[in-house]
């Protein structure tokens, strides 16, 4: 038996990366996933791929910048479980344009998906952890939900408020046995510069060097569930790049001198 046995995990981002990767790592561990994204075809892949069934498993396709059915799904949730024991909040978009290039709308869809839409799931599910007594959030943040970096000033900001939403969030429930969980990658090897928008909403389509060269999606995942298991608050997970969160908190001049010199990518 492990801690997740049985456990009802929704994950969104569940179509690839590190949410494809969480839904294997709780999978072994026997829990009963719920998997969302947009592209549904993907998430039956990732379904067949976990050895998970119809009987453990249900695919909820959503759009993360399109939530006003939300409570249906959470529904649907319940229906099928009767229960939804933790959230992970993964699903997300990055951003490859510099400020001056990227329009309102683009800043206003990036707030929607990673931040927005993260919000409205969590309120949506919250009522049945508050109910149930014990439940898990997670939310996906970044090492740019710590600071700012080059091309990513609406991504930042996305990631920036989950902080101060979740960390709200969790003085507010920490009676309820509702615990949240902030998981900060620095650079883990996915198709997130692949997939991320450009100032007018097209797709980067590049991967970068750094990230090609970041830790794997597996490893990320594993870390996720021991923080879970260890009631973790906020996590890093990466590599040398992990080293700018310490040096801006210490010493913010000379951070500031030395995230200007990092290659813009
Ligand atoms: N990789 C990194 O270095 C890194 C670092 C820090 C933080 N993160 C965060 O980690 C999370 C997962 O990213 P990843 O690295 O695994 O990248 P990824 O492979 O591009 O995965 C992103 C996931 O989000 C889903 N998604 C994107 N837009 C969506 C929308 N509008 N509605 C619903 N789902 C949507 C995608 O599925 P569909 O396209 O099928 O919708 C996909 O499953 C993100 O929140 C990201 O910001 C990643």
């Amino acid at each position: 038996m492990s801690r997740f046995t049985d456990k009802v995990v929704w994950i969104t981002g569940a179509s690839s990366g590190i949410g494809e990767a969480l839904v294997h790592a709780f999978a072994v561990e026997g829990a009963k996933l719920v998997i969302s994204a947009r592209r549904k075809e993907e998430l039956e892949r990732v379904q067949i791929a976990s050895g998970l069934n119809h009987q453990n498993s249900l695919i909820l396709p959503l759009d993360l910048s399109d939530t006003k059915n939300i409570n249906d799904l959470t529904q649907q949730i319940i229906n099928k479980f009767g229960r939804i024991d933790i959230l992970v909040n993964n699903g997300g978009i990055s951003q490859r344009a510099l400020t001056k290039d990227t329009s309102l709308d683009i800043d206003r869809q990036i707030m929607e998906v990673n931040f927005f839409g993260t919000v409205a799931i969590t309120k949506s599910v919250l009522p049945y952890m508050l109910k149930q007594k014990s439940g898990h959030i997670i939310a996906m943040s970044s090492i740019a939900g710590k600071f700012g970096f080059y091309f990513r000033s609406a991504y930042s900001a996305s990631k920036h408020a989950l902080h101060g939403f979740f960390e709200s969030l969790r003085m507010e429930i920490y009676n309820d046995n509702v615990k949240v969980l902030v998981v900060c990658p620095g650079k883990i090897k996915t198709n997130i510069s692949v997939n991320a928008v450009t100032g007018s909403g097209g797709k980067h389509a590049i991967m970068d060097q750094s990230t090609n060269e970041g830790l794997s999606a597996e490893e990320c995942a594993k870390q996720i569930l021991k923080a879970i298991k260890a009631n973790e608050e906020e996590i890093f997970i990466g590599g040398k790049e992990l080293k700018a969160i310490w040096i801006k908190r210490f010493f913010p001049k000379l951070f500031s001198k030395m995230i200007r010199r990092q290659k813009p990518e």
